[in-house]
């Protein structure tokens, strides 16, 4: 089969996992981090090793995909190279450098997010420097600049949200603090409401169907563990505030 038949097979594959995974994480969490009791899901990694493993598919395949483009060298994907390649370079490269956690994560738990990232990182890049069409008066248009200013926000939001969480762990600090800083005052997950608005920017700006998927798929996601880290903090600190939410202030 040509590409053009299976390239939109693969996005609708893409919005088959976001419906698997929401219906799957609105009844277990995923087994990472503070979900992750330490047994029961087989051979585990290092967390550092996890994240980097997962998610280098999103750098190092993203490029090698875009760079085989027509239109690889064009302004516009250019720009979308830069965006995608900032929020990646930092969650594959920078960010499993900084966190400081014990947590050990599960092979099988890296091993679908590698996968996810594989098929998530041929999609968007082969659409924005192949199959899609941007010439250089897509830099006016509306949807692309409400895009990018959607995705910057959110990029801001998710970073400054994950800097915080870091913090709570300085000084050799382990364990869980309720964060009281920037937007956890709202929401008890800033971080994950930053990487939806991200992704989000992202479907706007490309307006294509493969990041439309991936908006889902990160809706998808984090929403219900949104829900699962809230009750969490909930049941673990009585004095959790009251009027925070899970991940939309004043909503939910
Ligand atoms: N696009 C997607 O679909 C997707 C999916 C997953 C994650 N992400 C992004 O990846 C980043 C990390 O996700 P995550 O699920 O690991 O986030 P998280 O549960 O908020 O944890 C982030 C880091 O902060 C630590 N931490 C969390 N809450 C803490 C607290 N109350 N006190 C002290 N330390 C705390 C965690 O330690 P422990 O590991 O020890 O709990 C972990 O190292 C986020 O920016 C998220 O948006 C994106």
């Amino acid at each position: 089969m040509s590409e053009p038949g299976i390239y939109p097979q693969l996005v609708w594959t893409l919005f088959g996992l976001a419906a698997a995974a929401f219906l799957y994480l609105l009844w277990r969490p995923a087994p990472y981090g503070r979900h992750f009791k330490g047994f029961g899901w087989g051979p585990t990694v290092s967390s550092k090793v996890g994240w980097i493993a997962m998610e280098s598919p999103a750098v190092f395949l993203f490029l090698f995909v875009y760079l085989q483009g027509s239109m690889a060298w064009n302004m516009v994907p250019l720009v979308f190279l830069a965006i995608w390649q900032i929020h990646y370079i930092n969650r594959t490269l920078i960010y499993p450098f900084r966190i400081r956690t014990k947590q050990r994560m599960p092979l099988v738990a890296a091993g679908s997010g590698f996968f996810f990232n594989v098929l998530n990182a041929y999609v968007n890049a082969r659409f924005v420097s192949h199959l899609g069409e941007y010439d250089n008066a897509w830099l006016s248009e509306p949807c692309f600049l409400i895009g990018l200013a959607v995705f910057a926000g959110g990029m801001f939001l998710n970073m400054h949200s994950d800097n915080i969480l870091q913090s709570l762990r300085k000084q050799g600090r382990t364990g869980y603090a309720i964060p009281d800083r920037g937007a956890f005052r709202y929401v008890s997950c800033p971080n994950y409401l930053g990487e939806i608005l991200e992704w989000t920017g992202w479907a706007i700006a490309t307006w294509s169907l493969g990041g439309l998927a991936f908006c889902v798929f990160t809706f998808a996601n984090l929403v219900p563990r949104a829900l699962s880290n809230h009750r969490w903090y909930q049941e673990r600190f009585h004095e959790y505030p009251s009027e925070r939410r899970a991940l939309i202030p004043g909503v939910f």
